[in-house]
């Protein structure tokens, strides 16, 4: 059977261009015993596919090799299986990445889950407010940061698919929230959809005193998804004890070397912070918890779950250039219209 897939073919200067993707078509064996195929459905598009198209050999990430399908999440339905306890029509999660069918093999690949069929549940929320972008939103302000019942708590890129879900859990249960992000429209949206009690963009002037001004006391709770000034300007404003949940650094993913360290460092030492990194797949045995929680703040409409879709694998590239220039709002996914491949095969 054929199918399509996305390619990284150079790794990009800056910002990435779409001649650094190739969009390209591969036949695809009949699966062998513990291979399965999945016609994936929605792929995320997440910051980290950036972060590993360079090559820094710094120890973080491995980076993607050159002519190979950047690893990603993606969702979709098993419609060929010689894995015991998969079968055709079994909707699952898989981290193949850009392409419209994979071929898992479950002796080398990251194992895939099987995603629980309820109709009320759209799939593509296991890749954000049942996934890992709201499991990392969880367990960064729960794990990571230990939040606390009168925290004040700053959260950046707070427009985004992980700041958005972390905005509205820590107003959820209580808290002063404070958002930033990369336009009014967006600071907007943060303090009118999300609820957050303060927001600015930081295209406005210097993150420190657009902070210092949401935040007049100061903050007890960092969630950085941006590093770089954002980081400096909370660790400014965090008070005595306050905590940082380390969970990106968007601002320095499109530069060619290592981000320098916050010019304020000390500042951990003087006000006994804490700075706390983290990957989400540490905390994967939080993955039940946190669904059962999530799902009754979804039905009870306290978390809103905005998407920007981008349509079909040519949607890929220009999805993924855009979510990375801020030119989208919550979840980045690429919406699959496979049927045409089902069809054109035996399987299923
Ligand atoms: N530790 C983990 O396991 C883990 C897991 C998932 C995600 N993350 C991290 O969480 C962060 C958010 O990820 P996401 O999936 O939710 O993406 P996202 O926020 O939906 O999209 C990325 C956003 O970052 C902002 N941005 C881009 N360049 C920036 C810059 N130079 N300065 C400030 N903001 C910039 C843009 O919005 P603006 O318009 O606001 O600029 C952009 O839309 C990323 O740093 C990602 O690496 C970590």
């Amino acid at each position: 059977m054929r199918s399509r897939e996305v390619r990284l073919i150079a790794r990009p200067e800056g910002a990435p261009r779409p001649a650094d993707f190739e969009l390209a078509e591969v036949d695809l064996p009949n699966p062998k015993p513990g291979q399965l195929l999945v016609r994936n459905e929605w792929l995320s598009l997440d910051p980290h596919q950036r972060r590993r198209m360079l090559d820094l050999a710094d120890g973080s990430m491995p980076p993607f090799a050159l002519g190979a399908v950047p690893a990603g999440r993606a969702v979709g339905e098993v419609i060929a299986s010689e894995v015991p306890g998969f079968a055709v029509g079994d909707r699952i999660l898989n981290h193949a990445g850009w392409r419209e069918v994979a071929l898992i093999d479950t002796g080398r690949d990251r194992a895939p889950e099987r995603l629980d069929s309820n109709p009320g549940t759209p799939i593509q929320w296991y890749l954000g407010p049942l996934g890992a972008s709201a499991l990392t939103a969880y367990v960064g302000l729960f794990d990571v940061a230990e939040m606390r019942p009168d925290d004040v708590v700053y959260v950046s890129a707070a427009a985004g698919a992980v700041g958005g879900l972390a905005v509205q859990i820590a107003k959820v249960t209580g808290h002063t929230v404070i958002g930033s992000a990369g336009s009014t429209a967006k600071a907007d949206f943060i303090r009118d959809e999300l609820g957050a009690d303060a927001a600015f963009s930081y295209r406005d002037g210097p993150v420190a005193e657009l902070l210092g001004r949401s935040a007049p006391v100061g903050i007890d709770l960092y969630f950085d998804n941006v590093g770089g000034e954002h980081l400096e300007a909370a660790l400014g404003a965090l008070r005595t004890g306050g905590r940082v949940a380390l969970c990106g650094a968007i601002s320095n993913y499109n530069a060619d070397g290592p981000a320098g360290a916050p010019s304020n460092l000390f500042a951990a030492v003087t006000k006994g912070l804490t700075l706390r990194g983290f990957m989400v797949a540490m905390y994967e045995k939080r993955t039940e918890d946190f669904r059962r929680q999530m799902r009754e703040w979804l039905a009870a409409g306290k978390v809103v779950y905005p998407e920007a879709i981008f349509d079909g694998i040519e949607g890929v590239a220009p999805g993924f250039i855009a979510m990375l220039a801020g030119d989208t709002v919550g979840k980045a996914l690429v919406r699959l219209d496979g049927r045409d491949l089902r069809t054109s095969t035996n399987y299923g």
